[in-house]
């Protein structure tokens, strides 16, 4: 399948909002691009399906999730939302044949961030995040940080994304917290010093 496919395919598969959203994600990761190695294909292809599963109701989530293994903790059991990404990227290989593993774990990885995040996790990840059409309290922010480095946006996102959570009294997803841990420790262990 070509790109343009895709799109249809997911025009077909997800309401407007969403895809709109999608396409938006896909411009804003083709923007963001530049600054990491790596392939404009890919980028495009995990932006674009990134919400594949979105649409899908907590309990088709539930359900298809347990069968096939892909639950991983207890707030994914409570908030099946989390769920949308390893689902997605369960059905995107199963039903559009993907095999590449780096745009997998994009999709897969999206919402909560993991240890180790590649290049295209970021891009996904932070373009999902500050794509135009967010409103959130704070998107403003996070995009003039991302403007100015990409790096610190990513630990930006991942505070955004706690503080969200802690507001809504939801439980954290560990990939974030553990996520986050690992941004600090690649960047020297301690971000903000002690005053002597
Ligand atoms: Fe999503
Ligand atoms: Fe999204």
């Amino acid at each position: 399948m070509n790109f343009d496919n895709y799109v249809n395919l997911m025009k077909g598969r997800l309401c407007k909002k969403r895809f709109e959203h999608s396409l938006r994600v896909v411009d804003t990761a083709l923007g963001i691009m530049p600054n990491f190695k790596t392939e404009p294909d890919k980028v495009r292809l995990a932006a674009l399906l990134h919400d594949f599963a979105k649409d899908m109701t907590h309990q088709e989530l539930l359900t298809l999730a347990g069968r096939q293994g892909l639950i991983t903790c207890k707030a994914e059991e409570v908030q099946p939302d989390l769920l949308h990404g390893p689902v997605g990227a369960y059905l995107c290989q199963e039903e559009l044949g993907i095999t590449d593993a780096e745009v997998l774990d994009a999709i897969r990885y999206h919402t909560t961030g993991h240890v180790s995040m590649s290049s295209l996790d970021i891009i996904v990840y932070l373009a999902d995040l500050i794509e135009p059409g967010r409103t959130y309290q704070g998107v403003q922010e996070l995009r003039k940080i991302c403007e100015r480095d990409l790096t610190w946006g990513l630990l930006y996102a991942f505070d955004y994304t706690l503080q969200y959570v802690l507001r809504r009294k939801f439980l954290i997803h560990p990939l974030t917290i553990e996520a986050r841990n690992w941004w600090i420790l690649m960047n020297g262990g301690t971000i903000w010093k002690p005053k002597k």
